[in-house]
């Protein structure tokens, strides 16, 4: 038996093994008390209001957002109604509830440095990203060349992809006209906005809308990566302990990963396929972005990404992190508004009467973004749909790395982050009366600076044109089918809003 189990089975050393014990248990214990003492009385946040229990852990947080699922934004709205307008979320985090305070925290890089704080994302293992990189500097470089892409102008240039993929959609949809199909609009959009994405970054692929019923593992695959959000915070080591299990019974265990891992081989292929290519022989004049070029052959050709950024490991994980944010969001917000339209048959009518000289000729001539955006009533729906789907119910918080906030008599410290939460200023009833009534009128007059907001001019291109083509006048015929706003709804925050656990998602029926 080797000595230092004979040292643990001896009685004489019984004693100092005790004390051992005792002694490193009474380290954790002092560290863990000068922590909460750090926390509760040196820190620079010691003086911000809020609950001590909330600025000792973050188990806090965690009680509310893993054990009760995705409440903390509810916990943090009522405790700014005890604790005032500003507050101590956890140990490191502040959350302003003011909205006139919005344009301090969210400013331009033109106007002073500001980092994301986006903690969350290091469960989502999107590695060095444009979305997770943290510092302002690099954050810009790697995304400064994506940006023309997505650009008003450049979306312009998308328009037949879209226009495309609407019409599959609109085609099957056709197809089940009065056959009594019940059918999830919200795997549906989640299916368009994902063959969208796919096609604009890297060209052809299988789409998600060919499947018989819109490809729901495509859906679940990104609602159950939001669901596990919150425990990836708490225990990020199990992404890492997820990476050491093989693919193959990654797959086996939760198959619709098998989405994510298809895409990514695609987007990897065609990234390395494009690096084989000789850039004088494609042509990448701007006026093809959106044709063949793609997002990626645009990267890798044409953009002033670093050589060391151009890594195809990055782009693949850039490829992923695209598809994942250009689809949930905006197929969410999508949904909103059709279950809207037809819960409301008048808000409906109006749609269609203002849509129907844009249609005539469709699906021989698309209408164009630049018509669409002209009219009021349904830009004023798309609008409501933003406002009430949120976009994220988590705040999304900002660092200052080297100058300090002013917000009112309280001096925030550079490096502390802060955060707004866009559920509580889209629903506050001083800016939005009756904020749980959808009312597209609120922005057809007398549409106040607080109302404005950055909109994505690509979700803005593609609601707008789907809309217009599903309600057509002589478009498919269909009605909700045991739907209500819980099912669409925003309850809980898993960075996504997720609606009633449980629910069946939103379903329509063509009867
Ligand atoms: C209704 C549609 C959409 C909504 C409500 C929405 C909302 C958001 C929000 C709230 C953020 C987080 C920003 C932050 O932390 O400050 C974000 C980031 C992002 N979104 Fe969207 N989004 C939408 C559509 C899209 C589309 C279509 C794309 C695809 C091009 C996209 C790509 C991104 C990317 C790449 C980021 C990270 C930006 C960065 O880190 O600089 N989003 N979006």
């Amino acid at each position: 038996m080797g000595a230092l189990a004979d040292f643990w089975l001896e009685t004489d050393a019984r004693e100092l093994r005790w004390k051992i014990i005792l002694t490193v248990v009474a380290i954790l214990v002092i560290r863990r008390v000068y922590i909460i003492i750090d926390r509760l009385y040196l820190s620079p946040l010691a003086k911000f209001p809020g609950p001590k229990l909330a600025a000792a852990t973050s188990l806090y947080e965690s009680y509310y957002d893993v054990i009760k699922g995705g409440v903390y934004y509810k916990q943090i709205q009522k405790l700014h109604k005890i604790y005032g307008p500003i507050l101590r979320v956890n140990p490191y985090e502040l959350s302003v509830d003011d909205g006139s305070f919005y344009d301090t925290v969210y400013v331009s890089g033109g106007i002073r440095q500001t980092e994301e704080f986006n903690y969350f994302v290091q469960g989502l293992d999107l590695g060095n990203t444009f979305f997770a990189t943290k510092d302002h500097k690099l954050h810009r470089q790697r995304r400064r060349p994506v940006e023309p892409y997505f650009s008003r102008a450049g979306v312009t240039k998308l328009e037949p992809i879209m226009s495309e993929c609407v019409q599959k959609l609109s085609d099957r949809y056709d197809s089940f006209e009065g056959t009594g199909k019940i059918s999830r609009v919200d795997h549906a959009m989640q299916a368009l906005t994902g063959d969208i994405i796919r096609r604009v970054c890297i060209g052809d692929g299988e789409d998600y809308l060919d499947d018989e019923e819109f490809s729901p593992g495509w859906h679940d695959l990104m609602h159950s990566i939001a669901l596990c959000i919150p425990v990836f915070v708490v225990f990020p080591w199990v992404i890492h302990f997820l990476k050491f299990i093989p693919e193959k019974a990654l797959v086996w265990i939760a198959p619709h990963t098998q989405a994510f891992n298809t895409y990514r081989e695609m987007a990897t292929k065609h990234i390395e396929d494009t690096k084989k290519e000789d850039p004088s022989k494609i042509d990448l004049d701007g006026a093809k972005i959106g044709s063949k070029p793609t997002l990626f052959r645009y990267l890798i050709h044409k953009s002033d990404l670093s050589e060391e950024d151009k890594d195809t490991h990055r782009l693949a994980n850039e490829a992923q992190s695209l598809l994942g944010a250009g689809s949930v969001t905006t197929a969410r917000t999508a949904t909103v508004c059709i279950y809207y339209l037809l819960k409301c048959p008048e808000i409906c009518a109006r749609v269609q009467e203002e849509i129907k000289d844009f249609v005539v000729d469709w699906p021989e001539t698309a209408p164009t973004f630049q018509d669409l955006e002209k009219l009021t009533y349904l830009q004023a729906v798309i609008k409501e749909g933003l406002r009430v789907s949120y976009g994220s119910l988590h705040r999304l918080s900002r660092i200052s790395p080297h100058e300090p906030l002013q917000y009112k008599d309280w001096t925030i410290p550079p490096g502390v982050p802060v955060g707004m939460n866009a559920y509580y200023m889209h629903t506050d009833p001083e800016i939005y009366p009756e904020p749980f009534k959808f009312d597209p009128d609120r922005w057809l007059d007398n549409v106040t600076p607080e109302m404005k907001r950055n909109f994505v001019p690509l979700a803005y291109a593609e609601i707008s044109l789907v809309l217009a083509v599903l309600f057509r006048p002589g478009g498919p015929k269909f009605r909700l089918y045991e739907t209500d706003e819980t099912d669409i709804g925003s309850l809980h925050d898993y960075i996504i809003p997720i609606g009633r656990f449980g629910s069946k998602g939103a379903r329509i029926i063509f009867d």
